[in-house]
């Protein structure tokens, strides 16, 4: 089992889009997804609830105390994935200690990457006194199609020395309009989408093999 937590303390950068299309991918890929809602908004509960027929489990994290318990409870599942809270310092903190891989999904500016950095310093600080759990990453999202990134945006990340996906989520109309009725892009016709999707959920795919060791003796 490894526990993946999407996080970034900016409001809107895409982590209950990334939590709800990743989960939904990697069940595709047959793995035992268990999807938690960490967020007090209910975001991804909502989308939950939106879909009778939705195949995945989830469950609503109400206090960061709670996040300890995840480890036993989901001992039946591959994958827990955690959908961070804005702002929740608490909730974050508590996420990143009980994390095999943190994703920090950033849109492409400078100023979105800057408000990831106490996150980054946690995790880094998490990071010197474990084996180097959990793995982090950025994940570049909402990018505009057919553009690269910055020069700023470039430097902005590489300050922080944290690897990046090479994947990168493209700003598509396709995300919030599946989103609205309980779906991923998994239950849309949009070849773009899911192969970003699915591009990214290979990346994660190989992380794990790279660290099967890691994740399955690896507690709370
Ligand atoms: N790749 C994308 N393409 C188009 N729209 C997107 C994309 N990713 C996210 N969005 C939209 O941007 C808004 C914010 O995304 P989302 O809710 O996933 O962010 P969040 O980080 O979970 O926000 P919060 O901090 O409020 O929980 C939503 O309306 C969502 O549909
Ligand atoms: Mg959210």
């Amino acid at each position: 089992m490894a526990v993946l937590s999407i996080l970034n303390p900016k409001g809107g950068s895409g982590k209950t889009t990334l939590s709800i299309n990743l989960a939904r991918s990697l069940h595709e890929a047959g793995q035992r997804v268990l999807l938690v809602d960490s967020d007090p908004q209910g975001s991804a509960r909502d989308w939950h609830a939106a879909d009778e027929d939705n195949p995945l489990p989830l469950i609503a994290l109400d206090r960061p105390s709670n996040v300890k318990t995840l480890a036993s409870m989901a001992a039946s599942y591959d994958w827990v994935i955690i959908d961070g809270a804005a702002k929740l310092a608490d909730m974050m903190t508590a996420a990143i200690k009980i994390s095999d891989l943190v994703l920090i999904p950033v849109q492409p500016s400078p100023y979105d990457i800057w408000a990831a950095s106490d996150l980054v310093d946690f995790t880094k600080a998490r990071q010197d006194i474990t084996d180097g759990t959990p793995s982090a990453a950025f994940v570049i999202t909402r990018m505009i199609e057919g553009t690269k990134l910055g020069q700023e945006v470039n430097a902005a990340l590489s300050e922080y020395g944290l690897p990046i996906m090479e994947t990168r989520i493209t700003q598509r109309q396709i995300y919030p309009q599946t989103a609205a009725e309980g779906l991923t892009v998994f239950d849309a016709a949009n070849e773009k989408a899911l192969r970003e999707m699915k591009a990214l959920t290979a990346e994660i795919l190989a992380w794990a093999a790279a660290h099967s060791q890691e994740v399955v003796t690896h507690g709370a």
